[in-house]
């Protein structure tokens, strides 16, 4: 990596530790001297975060699984144009807080096998993949009990329970495997600084 601009996405299942450790992450990055950029999905552009709301309130059946895709596809086209793409023209390190692989697991997996047209909608509107992405691998049981105790309005996907979680553990494993050249998999189960040991080693490894 170098001064270019960065895209460094977090992706795992709901209560894995994403937000917490992009946090950690951001200021490791800060101290050192990179600009940065949080940002999250959905959401991450004031048109994005209006979007949020339809997408994870509400009842779990409130879309189409085809709608859903499409929703979360524009969601990200908004971010991308607004958002992700003007800090990486300035040279900024952009985390975000899941991106593309979250609708290839969650929209292209768990409601029967949609990944060929979540990526075919990919390579329409979106046609960029992160320099590299952060998995945080963790017991489902364990993530879904720490999300559920946030207590937020936004809980469609964290509704389905824990046989979702277990699917979408083990397609992420599945998604690293497939693309070893950018992702780099962390163990979640493990005490927060531990974990942002990891984090930090790793990304820092790929920075100059
Ligand atoms: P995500 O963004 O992946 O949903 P969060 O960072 O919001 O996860 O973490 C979910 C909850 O679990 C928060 O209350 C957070 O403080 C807590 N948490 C995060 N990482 C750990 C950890 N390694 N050990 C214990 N609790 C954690
Ligand atoms: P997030 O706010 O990251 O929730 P959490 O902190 O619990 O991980 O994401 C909210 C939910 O949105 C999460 O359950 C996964 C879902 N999601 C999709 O289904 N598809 C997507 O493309 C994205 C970005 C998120």
């Amino acid at each position: 990596m170098s001064g270019i601009g960065r895209l460094v996405t977090f992706e795992g299942i709901d209560g894995s530790g994403k937000s917490t450790q992009i946090a950690l992450l951001a200021e490791t990055l800060r101290a050192r001297g990179h600009a940065v950029v949080v940002t999250r999905e959905p959401g991450g552009s004031p048109g994005a975060e209006e979007i949020r709301k339809l997408v994870l309130e509400g009842d779990p059946d409130r879309w189409s699984a085809e709608t859903e895709i499409l929703l979360f596809t524009a969601t990200r086209r908004d971010h991308l144009e607004r958002t992700i793409l003007p800090a990486l023209a300035a040279g900024k390190i952009v985390l975000s807080d899941r991106f593309a692989d979250s609708t290839r697991m969650y929209q292209g997996l768990s409601r029967g096998d949609l990944r060929g047209l979540v990526d075919r909608l990919h390579d329409l509107m979106i046609g960029r993949e992160p320099d590299l992405t952060i998995l945080i691998d963790m017991e489902p049981a364990t993530g879904l009990a720490r999300a559920k105790a946030r207590q937020t309005s936004e809980e469609r996907f964290e509704d389905f329970g824990q046989p979702l979680q277990e699917q979408m553990r083990k397609g992420f494993l599945d998604l690293a495997a497939q693309f070893p050249d950018r992702f780099r998999v962390i163990d979640g189960d493990q005490p927060i600084d531990e974990v942002a040991e990891d984090v930090a080693g790793v990304v820092l490894a790929e920075l100059p």
